[in-house]
Formats: structure tokens, sequence, C-alpha cells
């Protein structure tokens, strides 16, 4: 049983996802709270009406940056965890609150990284003219979608797309993703090395 705290800034579709893949017993698995920095995240409605815990960690109370990550921390200890899950989690985590975690913090990117990292990643694609963009399920580091990669989902830009197509093909691809992801760390089948993320077969 693969205990997780959501962190999400806003309409959490992702979220709803993991929640789905949990009821349908495709995860062994229980969101154990949703966080958002966001008072009107659609992430913390979803939880509030899912009965999930739901809390709002306004960032205009803390003491700057490291004092919202101490309330953070704080609150992810006191509730616990086996694994952090950000989804559309729009704030950087810094190195204190990640070595103060000690456990895998995933994050969802909708690109294939390491191209195109950031918040506009779905434009930026676009605007490139690469054939082929994606999601990335990354461990997250101190930098900016820069963590070891775990899995990606390719998905092909047509000539058509425009942001809104090509992001919600992409996102369609992120739901099936960090589910399966999130299921291969509750069977303990995800394994590290340095950068390179190593995932054993499930017939082993
Ligand atoms: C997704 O595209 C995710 O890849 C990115 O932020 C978006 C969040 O969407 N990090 P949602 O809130 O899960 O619908």
């Amino acid at each position: 049983m693969l205990n997780m705290i959501v962190l999400a800034s806003g309409r959490g579709s992702n979220l709803v996802a993991i929640q789905e893949a949990i009821d349908r017993g495709e995860l062994t698995g229980q969101i154990r709270a949703v966080i958002s920095n966001k008072k009107d995240a659609g992430a913390l409605a979803f939880a509030s009406e899912s009965g999930i815990p739901a809390l709002w960690i306004n960032p205009k109370e803390a003491d700057g940056r490291q004092g919202y990550e101490r309330r953070l921390l704080g609150a992810v200890e006191e509730i616990g965890s086996d694994c952090l899950v950000l989804a559309g989690y729009m704030l950087l985590l810094g190195s204190e609150f990640i070595q103060g975690y000690g456990k895998p913090i995933l994050n969802i990117h909708p690109a294939l990284l390491p191209a195109f990292p950031g918040g506009s990643a779905q434009k930026d694609a676009l605007e490139y003219g690469v054939k082929y963009s994606g999601c990335t399920v990354h461990f997250v580091d101190e930098g900016m979608d820069t963590g070891p990669i775990i899995a990606q989902t390719p998905v092909p830009v047509l000539d058509s797309d425009d942001e809104a197509a090509l992001a919600a093909r992409i996102l369609a691809e992120e739901h099936k993703l960090y589910a399966k992801v999130l299921s291969w760390l509750a069977q303990g089948r995800i394994s590290r090395q340095g950068r390179k993320v190593m995932i054993r077969s499930d017939e082993q």
C-alpha cells in the first residue's frame, strides 16, 4: 500500500487520474492528503469532495520560501507518507525540503525531458517544431525539471496542432503514465543508480 501525498497548484486532472487508478484496483495505494499553495486549486476542491484531507498552505503567511517549505515539511511529516506526488505543483522545492523529507518525490512534466523544461512546455515544443513531444515522470531534485527520469511516453506533434490540441493529447498520456509509474513504485520495482532509473520487470 503506497501512501501518497499529492502536491498540486491547479485543476488536478492528474490527481483525479491517480485516484481513479486506485479505484479501479490498478494502483495499490491511498492518497493521504492533497496540499496546495493555491486556495482555489481544482485539486483541493476534488479532494474535499472525495473525502481526502485537503490543505491549503498560504505562501503569503509563511516567512519566504524557506519558511513555506518548513511549514510544508511539518504538514507532510504529520500526515505521513511513502512518497510525494507533484501533480501540477508550480513551486520549486529546495534542497532542505527534499533532503528533510528523505523519501521519493515524483513529478510529471508535459514534454520529453530534458527538452522543454519549465512552465510552457507544450508551446515551446510546438514553436521549436519537434515532431514528437510527450510526457516525463521523474524524481524531483533541486532543479527545474532536472531530476532522474523514470518513464516517458512520446506523443506525435501533428501539423494541425495548436497548443491546446497538443496539450490535450499529452495530458491523456500523462494520466496513464503517472498511475503506471506509481504502481511500479508501490510494487517496489523502481531502483536508481545515480541518474539512471531502472524498472524491474514484474515477471522476476
Ligand atoms: C500537467 O500538464 C503536468 O504535466 C504539469 O502541470 C499540469 C497539471 O495538470 N506539471 P493537472 O492539474 O494535473 O490537470
